[in-house]
């Protein structure tokens, strides 16, 4: 059976695997991942994990791991093609569908097929036409950066592209079917006349379509292939092939709005921008950053538009489970012109400390409870309840109003969901906390209050050592040495430590309290790791300095270690 990697890719693309394995082993969901005791090992402890955001799952225990097709054909012991039709039949394509999707791979690999001619027609033109050239020097990218975007020129031609295809064995109609000749009345002609063309990539490295822009100010200014069988643009982002390394080493994605933006941030030393195609944006792009890191940085230009954009961007990066900041460049500027005009370290500069989305929407001016209607309503949408707890703090300082009040109207926003987010009583503002202090350890205390039992569960996952804040470092560690309930809590501590307690104590109980826990476990490992990364780098560069080299490769290999297995957990 011809089955290729498409029509797998068919299937894949309809069943979750979280969905599909918890029919078969109790998940429960811990940070991004979902656990459960392994299937094809006897444990006590869960270390089988499933990752929805790679739709892979792996057990830490006895090594095993793949996807939908692995564990059917591994758990119910199927052949491949038995797991095929299972998962066809689930997916609820027949057989014959999905063969028939396999002809459709078939009619994919031949329209990539196509596009990887055209770029070759594209960029040959590129490099004898001297104005082409000279526009694209004129906005700063020179030939490095036009070889590394693969860029091209569609020559100013009815047919020439249309020829040149022609002579590979394309016919008209195929090449109109691909988006890349139009029809008129008096036949077929280009889509892409006397434009730049910015060949787009998908994560495979094939190239699924292309956007050309007009070099003499004819409009449309960019032109886009439309969509086809092998380009969604819904789920394509531009740049993120050759971003993704850089995405995954930096910890972030820089999200900007053009193709000159992204290849003006990579020839800069930015290689980690990537950019929608044009103006549709979707959760499917922030399923797709996921994969690589959960930090956005939105930098979009700062006009309106682009200011409009950018907060309904953050919205939906948020719904992906993203943390969203915003680089706030000058009025009027876009990243392509600040670059440009202002060079790498003054964005490098700008870099170190994007504005959280509150203080984005704070500076924006206008109506303040325009404004904080506006900032709640986005962050209402964010699904890490310890970020949200954070955001909901930093509006109601920035406001100078109760954080009950801002509650409130989250409440309103948010429906079942958002029930879960009260935190503290009328009043209990009167003594904030200490800013140092992270929110999660708060949280974390609140829920051993409010759950005695889940005690056992968060003892064996954390110690002292993981709290920074001393009050809630000392209440954790006498809640551990046995000491229960409030009031016995109370007449023991210290000021500080009781000053903490009465006032989480005043809030309201958390109503997914496991799903708070585990938010807040993967935000202190989180930032463990981050520390110690800090440290490590911070040693490596001592090490350079002392040309130490043994030392290096150690500590460079630590760092590697606590990358991968980042990667791994996320
Ligand atoms: P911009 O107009 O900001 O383009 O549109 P830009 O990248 O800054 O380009 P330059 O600097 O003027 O050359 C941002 C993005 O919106 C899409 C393109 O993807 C573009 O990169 N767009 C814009 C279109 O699809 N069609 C258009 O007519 C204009
Ligand atoms: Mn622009």
């Amino acid at each position: 059976m011809p089955f290729s990697d498409r029509a797998l890719d068919e299937i894949k693309d309809r069943i979750d695997i979280v969905d599909l394995i918890s029919d078969y082993v109790h998940l429960k969901k811990t940070g991004q991942n979902w656990k459960g005791l392994c299937p094809f090992h006897s444990e006590k402890t869960p270390s089988f994990t499933v990752s929805p955001a790679k739709q892979i799952f792996h057990c830490f225990g006895c090594g095993s791991g793949g996807d939908i097709f692995t564990f059917l054909v591994r758990y119910e012991n199927l052949t491949f093609p038995e797991a095929l039709r299972m998962l066809a039949s689930r997916a609820g394509v027949t057989l014959e569908e999905a063969r028939k999707s396999a002809a459709g791979a078939g009619e994919k690999e031949r329209l990539l097929d196509m596009h990887r001619h055209a770029l070759e027609f594209f960029r040959h033109n590129l490099a004898g036409n001297q104005r082409a050239a000279e526009y694209l020097g004129s906005r700063g990218i020179g030939t490095g950066a036009q070889k590394a975007f693969s860029l091209g020129y569609a020559p100013k031609s009815w047919n020439g592209l249309l020829s040149y295809l022609g002579r590979r064995g394309y016919k008209p109609e195929a090449v109109n079917k691909a988006g890349l000749a139009a029809k008129g009345r008096g036949g077929y002609y280009d889509t892409f006349r006397d434009r730049i063309i910015f060949p787009i990539y998908d994560l495979k490295g094939d190239v699924v379509a292309f956007g050309g822009r007009s070099i003499d100010g004819s409009e449309p200014k960019y032109l886009n292939s439309p969509e086809t069988p092998i380009f969604n643009k819904r789920r394509v982002l531009y740049g993120l092939h050759r971003a993704k390394n850089s995405i995954r080493e930096t910890g972030r994605v820089l999200f900007m709005e053009g193709y000159l933006d992204v290849i003006t941030a990579h020839v800069h030393g930015f290689p980690n921008a990537v950019a929608p195609l044009g103006t549709a944006f979707t959760q499917e792009h922030g399923k797709l950053i996921k994969r690589f890191t959960e930090n956005v940085v939105i930098v979009f230009d700062s006009d309106p538009a682009g200011i409009k954009a950018a907060k309904n961007a953050a919205g939906i990066l948020f719904e992906s489970g993203l943390d969203v900041r915003v680089l706030s460049l000058p009025a009027g500027e876009d990243p392509d012109g600040f670059l440009r005009n202002r060079g790498r370290e003054a964005f490098a500069g700008l870099l170190e400390h994007p504005l959280s989305i509150i203080e984005f929407y704070m500076m924006q001016g206008g109506d303040k409870r325009l404004t904080a209607r506006e900032a709640i309503e986005t962050i209402s949408r964010v699904q890490d309840k310890v970020l949200q707890g954070e955001y909901v703090k930093m509006l109601s300082e920035k406001l100078g109003i109760n954080e009950v009040f801002v509650m409130e109207e989250l409440r309103k926003k948010t429906g079942r969901t958002g029930k879960s987010y009260k935190t503290a009583a009328p009043g209990a503002q009167a003594r904030p906390a200490p800013a140092s202090r992270p929110l999660y350890e708060e949280y974390i205390i609140r829920i051993l209050l409010q759950m005695p039992g889940k005690a056992g569960e968060v003892f064996n996952v954390l110690s002292e050592d993981d709290f920074r804040d001393e009050a809630a470092r000392g209440i954790f560690r006498r809640i551990r040495e046995g000491t229960h309930g409030l009031n016995e809590l109370i007449s023991m501590c210290g000021d500080s430590e009781r000053d903490l307690l009465t006032r989480i104590s005043l809030a309201d109980d958390f109503e997914e309290p496991e799903k708070v826990l585990s938010d807040c476990i993967k935000r202190l490992k989180d930032n463990k790791r981050r520390l110690l990364l800090q440290e490590i780098q911070k040693k490596i560069k001592d090490a350079e300095l002392k040309k130490d080299f043994d030392l290096l490769r150690n500590l460079q290999r630590q760092q590697q270690e606590i990358l991968s297995r980042r990667a791994i957990e996320k």
